[in-house]
């Protein structure tokens, strides 16, 4: 909890900056607990309800932990032409998960998504902060490979 306290000091416990404050707990338990929640509500004031439609509302947020590495692989109109639907099909068998769900290490999460905004550069996909564009199904495995040995840099 003294981290959330840390986070809600950041921003001046300012009713104005709870989502700015609920990014920051998402960065660092890489999900929002019900604990941090409860702590934001009594220290701003803002209802929990409140709290609880926003983590809900934004896709960036939320309530179960995310993995280390969060995937998202575009399934947008010009990535779904080039063969996005083989790439998500062959991520859930490489990590034996379906989307919207973490790995039991908690080393990736998936998520499909909708235009990454580089459709010149599709099938795209992001692993964390990078992205990676022409993707082939042969390259998921290697990439998978590389951020599991940490030569993700
Ligand atoms: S449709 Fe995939 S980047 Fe635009």
């Amino acid at each position: 909890m003294e981290k959330v306290n840390q986070i809600i000091q950041k921003w001046n416990t300012d009713p104005d900056f709870v989502i700015e404050m609920m990014q920051d707990i998402q960065d660092e338990f890489r999900c929002i607990p019900r604990e941090a929640l409860e702590e934001v509500t009594l220290k701003t004031k803002v209802p929990l309800a409140r709290l609880y439609h926003i983590v809900t509302f934004y896709k960036s947020f939320s309530l179960t932990p995310r993995g280390k590495y969060e995937i998202q692989v575009c399934i947008g109109t010009a990535c779904h032409v080039k063969g996005a639907p083989l790439i998500l099909d062959s991520f859930t068998r490489e990590l034996a998960i379906q989307i919207g769900e973490t790995t039991s290490d908690g080393l990736f999460s998936l998520e499909g998504v909708r235009c990454l905004g580089c459709c010149s550069l599709a099938p795209v996909i992001t692993i964390g902060d990078n992205l990676y564009g022409d993707v082939k199904v042969a390259d998921v495995p290697k990439l998978l490979a590389k951020y599991k040995e940490g030569n993700n840099e």
